[in-house]
């Protein structure tokens, strides 16, 4: 199994349009568009290929040529811009495997260190017990929890708030 971290580019267009489309949503945000269209996917592979190194850290998790995941890491605005969102997504077939794990500690290394960040902040729903996993085995604490703050399929979760000091 070959797996690189790569750079997205703009001819990604399928690879991301499959990956959006088969992922497992329930602990997503409802801001990934679904369906996924080629719209989307060319409005992201724009914004990203213009903010990279700038604004972002945006890699595809690509095994054996094929894109099987996503993570980013996103400049906040105003006060909070020294501080980087994290995200992450992976096609469940190759879930368990230690892969996240990985691609998170090379993402905030790189994000840390190309954006001039001063923290990575990660938000996690209480029951994904496998994303504070990857979490914690890359050094994150948990900082918080905001109790009831997410709506989810109608469900009412809790969220837990983690962070990753420079
Ligand atoms: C969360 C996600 C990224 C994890 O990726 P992954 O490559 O499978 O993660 P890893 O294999 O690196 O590590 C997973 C860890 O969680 C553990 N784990 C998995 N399922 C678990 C469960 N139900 N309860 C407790 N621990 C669990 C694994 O044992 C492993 O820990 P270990 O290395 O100490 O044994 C992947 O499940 C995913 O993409 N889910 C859908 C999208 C999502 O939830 N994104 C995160 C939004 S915050």
């Amino acid at each position: 199994m070959k797996v690189e971290l790569r750079k997205w580019s703009l001819a990604d267009k399928e690879g991301l349009t499959e990956l959006c489309n088969a992922v497992d949503r329930t602990f997503l945000s409802d801001r990934l568009p679904n369906p996924y269209t080629d719209e989307n996917a060319d409005w992201w592979l724009n914004m990203v290929t213009k903010s990279e190194g700038i604004d972002g850290t945006f890699r595809a998790i690509v095994v054996d040529g094929k894109i099987v995941g996503s993570v980013s890491i996103e400049r906040k605005a105003d006060i909070y811009r020294l501080d980087g969102e994290l995200g992450y997504m992976l096609l469940q077939d190759y879930w368990n495997r230690g892969l996240m794990s990985r691609a998170v500690g090379q993402v905030c290394e790189i994000a840390l260190k190309e954006l001039g960040l001063n923290r990575i902040t990660a938000n996690v729903f209480h029951p994904n017990l496998a994303s504070q996993r990857v979490l914690l085995k890359n050094g994150f604490t948990q900082e918080g929890i905001m109790r009831n703050a997410a709506i989810k399929c109608e469900n009412i979760y809790d969220i837990l708030i983690f962070g990753l000091l420079k």
